[in-house]
């Protein structure tokens, strides 16, 4: 899945543009009694139209590897790592949509490498009034990898507990 979006009251979307994801996370998610609304689409076919300034949490592990333009939101697994130029295509196409679907008081979370070059996308984020932090970095001998946390410029940074500790937990900071 390419992103997973977090509603208040439980409600949770899940959306990826291949069908063999999304077929596989939805018996995932049945066989533990977890209820969740799979979307096979791309994430810039319009959801936003139904969903514009409704989503408090989103998370997207975005393809990242520097690779190929012809490869990007390709048929099949490609589409799971192929980045583009800088590694950067998806992620710069993701930016846009996720400004309009966030709710004012809402975060995004991104996985990016150091390759992708989070200070950059830091710095174009905060001219569409986000703020953001790197919130957690970690490196091995193939990759290093940062999650980015983004919110709305002047709106209080409330407590997210429940989320930072799933993050923590994945990344083994827990
Ligand atoms: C890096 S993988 C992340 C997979 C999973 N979230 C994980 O953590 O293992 C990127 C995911 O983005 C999906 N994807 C790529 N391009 C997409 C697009 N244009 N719209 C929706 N999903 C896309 C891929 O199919 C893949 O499942």
């Amino acid at each position: 899945m390419i992103w997973q979006v977090m509603f208040p009251r439980g409600a949770d979307i899940w959306l990826c543009i291949n069908p063999h994801a999304t077929r596989v996370t939805q018996r995932t998610l049945d066989a533990h009694g977890v209820h969740a609304e799979i979307i096979n689409t791309d994430f810039a076919s319009g959801l936003q139209k139904r969903l514009v300034g409704m989503m408090d949490v989103i998370v997207v592990n975005p393809p990242y590897v520097l690779t190929l333009e012809e490869e990007v939101s390709c048929e099949g697994i490609t589409a799971s790592w192929a980045g583009g130029y800088n590694g950067r295509t998806v992620i710069d196409r993701i930016l846009p949509v996720v400004d309009e679907l966030l709710s004012d008081s809402g975060w995004l979370y991104m996985v990016t490498l150091t390759a992708n070059n989070p200070s950059e996308i830091c710095l174009l984020t905060r001219k569409r009034r986000f703020a953001s932090c790197i919130f957690v970095q970690r490196s091995t001998e193939e990759k290093s990898l940062h999650v980015i946390k983004f919110w709305q410029e002047g709106v209080d940074d409330v407590k997210d507990g429940n989320i930072t500790s799933s993050l923590g937990t994945w990344f083994g900071t827990k």
